[in-house]
């Protein structure tokens, strides 16, 4: 059923109305047990929800949401590999990458699946004896990801967020952009000799890989570089294409990979040369260890599904738009973006799969930066701004440096930081008035470790998954990336020709002044 045709969505209408004279200082007072309630331990991670705008009421109703928009039975058809991206008519099985090769849970999925999981490990082990390959290749001391989107975010955030595991004597880059400052940038540093350029790309068509491909080819050849197969390799699922384009080194995936779900397969493989096979294996294997909690773990304990409907309550109940991400770890600096794509392209969508109109709204508006960076730039208006933003932090307890003052300082300011905006300074007057009883949920990590990024990552993806199936979206396409990247066509042909005919006063304006020949 239609999210806000349920009673529970009624339900929790009537306790919004009354919401704002909600304290979270008030409720800390009443109820002792409120910290454990709304904590809990999942693999590789502990989160404390408490400093949530919410109490057991609200909660109870939300889990009454759950059952209502049939949430656990949409989660059961994409672990049974249903095509449950209708749009496409695709299965949804990014959690395949990560299940083991045997054991009970595999023996028992339909044969279909079972089959695809073999492919999945063959695909794996010739990856990760690729990854060793180039790992014991001395040769090799420069390793370029050349994809966008999913393509880069996911490998890019996770090799850096690994980088302490990553071996010594290489280093990683990541081109994105068709801006070639970028890739120039890149190549000035380059020798051919030594460079291995992986070309990432689900579809093999997006142009800005295409073009960065290309003249990273032409560049590589100019250089003297012969032995294409040995420094250019593909991932990809379009097989046939990287032939085409003279590639002969490929790992493949699947159509039922989404881009944004893919740093698990092929796409990973910068992480895989970076940390090893071994290590690349732990972290399939905390993603695998959160995909068992979100499929067995009852919906009230499953902090997938308590993390989705926490942002359903916000976005839908309490019109918060938007959701600031702080990890309390350098090395997590591009986590924030990861999670941008994720969320927003995955739930930035107002029709549900029939095509309808949809009468809520879906995804908030995801930013953010490492703390205590962020301290110094936009807290202030987390603090003291008109608008409620719900903070998310992620903080790791044992760091990698020896430098343990500053491991003790940078996580006193997360939890202080979270103390503030929930306590505040409300007795003070005019601009040293806190009003407090600003949100803040807090993830914690021991260690920023294999398994415990990838049973992170994976949390994140089933929260989308629970948020999206409650508004009764497909979080699993992107059809509001291909206008701009038609558009993006046609303009290019103008550019080169100066035709503005048919064109808007504006765009044809800017193209006057922007076309350079
Ligand atoms: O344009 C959006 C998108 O399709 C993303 O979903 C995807 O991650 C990215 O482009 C890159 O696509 P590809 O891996 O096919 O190059």
């Amino acid at each position: 059923m239609r999210a806000d045709q349920t009673a529970a969505w009624r339900n929790l209408a009537e306790h919004a109305k009354t919401f704002s004279s909600f304290d979270l200082r008030t409720e800390f007072a009443r109820d002792a047990g409120r910290a454990a309630h709304f904590s809990q331990d999942a693999p590789g991670v502990f989160a404390d929800l408490s400093k949530n705008l919410w109490n057991a009421e609200i909660e109870a109703q939300l889990l009454a949401l759950v059952q209502q928009t049939g949430v656990l039975e949409h989660r059961n058809r994409m672990f049974q590999g249903e095509a449950i991206n209708a749009s496409e008519n695709r299965a949804v099985m990014h959690w395949l990458l990560r299940q083991p090769a045997q054991g009970a849970a595999s023996d028992a999925l339909p044969s279909a699946v079972k089959a695809s999981l073999k492919e999945v490990h063959d695909t794996l082990n010739a990856m990760l004896a690729f990854a060793e390959k180039i790992r014991a290749d001395k040769h090799i001391t420069d390793v370029v990801n050349i994809g966008i989107g999913g393509s880069d975010l996911g490998p890019q955030m996770a090799v850096m967020a690994l980088q302490s595991f990553a071996l010594k004597g290489k280093r990683f880059h990541f081109v994105s952009n068709v801006d070639g400052h970028e890739l120039d940038a890149f190549l000035q540093g380059l020798k051919a000799d030594n460079t291995l350029f992986l070309v990432a790309s689900k579809t093999f068509t997006t142009i800005e890989t295409m073009t960065n491909a290309l003249s990273a080819k032409r560049w590589f050849e100019a250089q003297g570089g012969k032995n294409i197969s040995h420094h250019f390799a593909a991932l990809t699922s379009n097989v046939e294409a990287a032939g085409k384009f003279g590639i002969q080194t490929c790992f493949g995936f699947w159509d039922w990979v989404g881009g944004r779900y893919s740093l698990w397969s092929a796409i990973g493989l910068p992480l895989a040369i970076a940390i090893g096979a071994d290590k690349f294996r732990e972290f399939l294997a905390g993603a695998h260890a959160m995909d068992q909690h979100f499929q067995h773990a009852q919906a009230a304990q499953n902090l997938p599904v308590r993390l989705g409907l926490l942002d359903v309550w916000y976005r839908n109940f309490l019109h918060f738009t938007s959701r600031c991400i702080a990890p309390y770890h350098s090395a997590l600096k591009r986590y924030a973006p990861y999670l941008q794509q994720l969320e927003m392209e995955s739930n930035g969508k107002q029709v549900d799969p029939a095509g309808h109109a949809l009468p809520y709204g879906t995804s908030p508006v995801l930013w953010g930066e490492p703390g205590t960076n962020g301290q110094h730039a936009f807290f202030q208006m987390l603090h003291q701004g008109t608008d409620v933003v719900p903070l998310e932090f992620v903080a790791v307890k044992n760091a990698t440096h020896a430098l343990p003052d500053h491991q003790t300082l940078l996580l006193s300011n997360a939890l202080a930081q979270a103390q503030a905006l929930m306590m505040g300074q409300p007795d003070k007057a005019g601009h040293q008035n806190f009003a407090g009883n600003r949100p803040s949920t807090f993830i914690l990590l021991e260690d920023l470790s294999p398994f415990n990024l990838g049973a992170l990552i994976a949390l994140q993806e089933h929260r989308v998954f629970v948020s999206g199936a409650v508004w009764g979206i497909n979080s699993f396409d992107q059809w509001g990336v291909e206008l701009g990247k038609v558009l993006a066509k046609d303009i290019h042909a103008r550019m080169l020709t100066g035709e503005d005919s048919g064109l808007d006063a504006s765009t044809a304006q800017l193209l006057k002044r922007l076309k350079t020949n």
